[in-house]
């Protein structure tokens, strides 16, 4: 390809402020939760932008979507990228949709050059990657790599127990395609850093060598509902203050596991939330990451001995339930190499980097050689209404992802 040949970063910025009136927010951000009718009108929007660059569109049972331009050899594995466009409920604009519409210029990069591949070029849409309304993350690719079963994934339910299963029917996205077991020749995803490092540096690119391992819980504490008025102190099984026990426990792990560790709890709901009724029951998550797996073992270990000796100490009964863990990742040398390359060929400013946040690139890194493309965000704020990024740096970010799936493309 002529050495010259550069992404149009107007397009893309364009394409992603378009996306991103799908489920706008009054304060900037985007609220596009997986499987509902935003997110059908997202996959409408992607569907048709790709057929229109002359893509081919298939649909599989997990709803993932791959749009494909043709290689020189079809026949040959394709070259992938891609990423998600569902989004947290107060997310931003880029989180996920630029890697998805990063791919689509990148298509649309190779029409205007008249420019063949040698293998062919595809750009997925996984679903559910957030995780915010079926948890875990990373569901579908995590199919899709073989990582959970088909059922597994299409039973997962939201809060309201509605399946995954059935709202991709509801949503006209439950495709027919085998989910999975098919050869990629390479994966690549652009994403946002979400994250402060790139900025702080003033690097463009960071190359993604990696992705830390993260433990996802579910835990119930139950005690006893009373009446907040004639209960006397002592007397209280008060499954909220344990839990607010817990939650402490659970930012001192973090804290104790420094300078790697991350700990959270997001997500908290108290039963009956009546304000003069002691909570008889709390149900909370918590989210624990560290780039080495040992380390993040010995977290979850802590935290679960640190959440039963509170439990009994309270005379409350703990339910307590790791639903998902995805160890740390390292990238393929080849891939990493040609993300490296593309970024010092441009004379781009970067850096080797962790991914802190999970991707849809883990899983798929079980099933082909992966590597990612990190562009910096305003201040390392994601999964925030706030989030942003330049235009200019998404743009070199999908110039490096332009060469180095064109590389590994004409590899073969
Ligand atoms: C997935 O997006 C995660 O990092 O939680
Ligand atoms: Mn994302
Ligand atoms: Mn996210």
């Amino acid at each position: 390809m002529a050495t010259n040949v550069r992404i149009n970063g107007q397009r893309l910025w364009d394409s992603l402020m378009e996306m991103a009136r799908i489920g706008a927010t009054a304060k900037g951000g985007v609220c596009r939760l997986a499987l509902t009718d935003l997110d059908r009108q997202s996959r409408d929007l992607f569907v048709r932008w790709c057929k229109e660059a002359g893509c081919s569109i298939t649909v599989d049972r997990m709803g993932n979507i791959f749009a494909r331009r043709p290689g020189k050899d079809d026949s040959l594995p394709p070259v992938m990228t891609g990423s998600h466009l569902d989004s947290q409920p107060t997310g931003g604009k880029f989180d996920g949709a630029y890697g998805v519409l990063a791919g689509l210029e990148v298509v649309r990069t190779l029409n205007d050059a008249n420019y063949e591949t040698n293998a062919p070029i595809e750009v997925a849409v996984w679903t559910n990657e957030e995780g915010s309304r079926f948890a875990p993350a990373m569901i579908a690719s995590g199919v899709f790599a073989g990582v959970f079963d088909l059922d597994y994934g299409l039973g997962r339910a939201d809060t309201e127990g509605k399946t995954m299963g059935e709202e991709l029917k509801r949503i006209g996205y439950a495709g027919d395609a085998e989910v999975g077991g098919r050869d990629i020749g390479a994966f690549f995803e652009a994403h946002i850093e979400q994250g402060p490092i790139l900025e702080a540096e003033g690097k463009t690119i960071g190359v993604v060598r990696g992705v830390q391992g993260i433990r996802w819980y579910e835990i119930t504490v139950t005690g006893q509902e009373a009446h907040a008025g004639p209960t006397p102190m002592p007397r209280r099984k008060d499954a909220l203050v344990g839990a607010a026990r817990m939650v402490e426990a659970v930012n001192r792990i973090g804290l104790e596991n420094q300078p790697d560790a991350c700990a959270t709890v997001g997500m908290m709901q108290v039963s009956p939330n009546s304000r003069n009724v002691i909570p008889g029951t709390v149900f909370f998550t918590a989210d624990l990451r560290h780039p080495d797996a040992d380390t993040l073992a010995a977290m979850s270990a802590a935290l679960q001995q640190e959440c039963e000796t509170i439990a009994e100490k309270a005379g409350l009964t703990l339910d307590f339930n790791e639903i998902w863990y995805s160890p740390p990742v390292g990238f393929a040398p080849e891939c990493v190499a040609a993300v490296q390359k593309a970024a010092d060929d441009l004379a781009i400013p970067n850096r080797k980097i962790v991914s802190g946040a999970g991707h849809d690139a883990v899983y798929l890194s079980r099933v082909a050689p992966t590597a990612m493309v990190f562009v910096p965000c305003e201040n390392g704020i994601s999964h925030n209404e706030i989030e942003n990024a330049t235009a200019e740096d998404l743009a070199a970010g999908c110039d490096v992802l332009l060469r180095a799936m064109v590389e590994r493309a004409n590899a073969v």
